[in-house]
């Protein structure tokens, strides 16, 4: 059930009466090309530090941005570990390796350079320093109990919108999923959103990434918490995304577009922070824990064909939508509009060479019973979808991508 609509101005009551919402984010944004020159002397200005690790991944270490800041920290007086063996969409035992790792030594600030798995873990470190838990104990909402050490977080894709969230993400393989843990002690102390770092990106995680961006926006913006602060940075974000996605893809070096796609994956974390996402999340993880099929690629393949399956709830929504994309259509409305976006959303996965069959994938027909089930236990997301979805409706979407 809705529980607003924001037509006119006018807010409506849902059947629970007035529901109040809740907004946070990181502690302070320094945003712009070239950004990255300011790490150093912010971090100064946030406190004493000595001993700094940053957190990255080789293909960022090759490109001597690292380098760069670490020699900087030196003359700053803060010594600095660089550790990177994050693994992409990390897993429980990589989180506790690392960790090991880092925790050898004395650490007060925690430096996370990468992708969306790159700041997931820095995020779970911080936490874990301060509380030196099992990673699996705190699987869930609310469950870190402490403040971690203090975190600068750099996004290097656009995006998962991590640097915003309070949310991160570990593959669990015994279980064959991926799972969130949620709490606002994961919010870094400072972002840096420079779009430089991103120019290196090659095409194929450009296109992924930028479409789970869209995604993080699209299902914010059409979730059941969907209120008026997440609704501003949502379609912000997907009007950002909808002019710059496929220019950063051809022209990887136009940093223009390239901005526009780190502040709208960066909107389009604020506003899941606030409204979260729903099911085209919730059916992606099992294809990512079960067959490492990357999370921005799952996404893209579901996202049309859960919009479809949510078309006739959301009709008003698709419609700001299709406005917000520039879509002609968008301004009358109705099935015309919805239409318009679930088909450039088609266009876009085309354009980009995004596969659209779970085949490419080594999935089967005799997988999608599994599947579904495994998808139908990520509540926590399942009940944000506009629509209830159950596991008859599942298995339909995940069949529509078995052709
Ligand atoms: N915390 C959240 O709110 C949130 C939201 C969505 C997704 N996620 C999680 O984030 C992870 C995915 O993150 P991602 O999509 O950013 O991918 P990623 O971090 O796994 O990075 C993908 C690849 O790109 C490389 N790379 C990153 N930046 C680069 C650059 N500038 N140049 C060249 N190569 C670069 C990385 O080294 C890696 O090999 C998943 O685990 C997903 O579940 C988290
Ligand atoms: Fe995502």
């Amino acid at each position: 059930m809705r529980r607003y609509s924001s037509e006119g101005g006018a807010r409506v009551k849902a059947n629970h009466g007035f529901v109040p919402y809740k907004f946070q984010t990181a502690g302070s944004i320094i945003a712009g090309q070239n950004a990255i020159s300011e790490l150093v002397p912010r971090i100064k200005m946030h406190g004493d530090f000595r001993h700094a690790v940053i957190v990255t991944q080789p293909s960022l270490k090759a490109m001597g941005v690292i380098e760069r800041i670490a020699d900087e920290l030196n003359q700053a007086g803060i010594s600095s570990r660089c550790v990177t063996e994050v693994k992409p969409e990390p897993t429980v035992d990589n989180i506790r390796e690392v960790y090991s790792n880092i925790s050898a030594e004395p650490v007060d600030l925690l430096i996370g350079i990468g992708g969306g798995s790159v700041l997931d873990a820095t995020k779970l470190f911080s936490v874990l320093l301060t509380d030196p838990v099992d990673v699996m104990s705190l699987i869930g909402t609310d469950l870190v109990l402490r403040p971690g050490i203090p975190t600068v977080l750099v996004p290097t894709t656009s995006g998962t919108g991590s640097e915003v969230t309070p949310n991160a993400i570990v593959t669990i393989p015994e279980q064959e999923l991926k799972i969130g843990i949620i709490s606002r002690h994961l919010l870094p102390m400072m972002v840096i959103i420079d779009p430089v770092l991103t120019v290196s990106l090659p095409q194929a995680i450009t296109a992924a990434t930028g479409m789970d961006a869209f995604t993080h926006a699209l299902e914010s913006y059409i979730s059941n918490k969907a209120n008026p602060i997440s609704d501003m940075f949502a379609l912000e974000s997907i009007r950002l995304i909808a002019g710059s996605l496929c220019r950063a893809y051809h022209t990887g070096s136009d940093l223009e577009a390239r901005e526009n796609m780190l502040l709208g994956s960066m909107y389009g974390g604020m506003a899941l922070s606030s409204a979260g996402t729903a099911a085209v999340h919730a059916l992606a993880y099992p294809l990512g824990g079960k067959f490492n099929i990357t999370h921005g690629v799952a996404n893209s393949m579901l996202l049309p064909h859960v919009m479809a399956y949510n078309m006739d709830a959301i009709h008003d929504r698709l419609g700001h939508v299709a406005r917000a994309m520039g879509l002609q259509d968008g301004m009358e409305g109705g099935n015309a509009s919805s239409e318009a976006v679930i088909r450039r959303i088609f266009e876009w996965t085309a354009e980009m060479r995004i596969p659209q069959n779970l085949r490419a994938f080594g999935v089967t027909e005799g997988d999608v019973d599994d599947l579904a089930v495994a998808a139908s236990k990520v509540t926590r997301l399942l009940h944000n979808n506009p629509k209830p979805m159950d596991l008859a409706a599942i298995k339909s979407i995940y069949r529509k991508l078995l052709p």
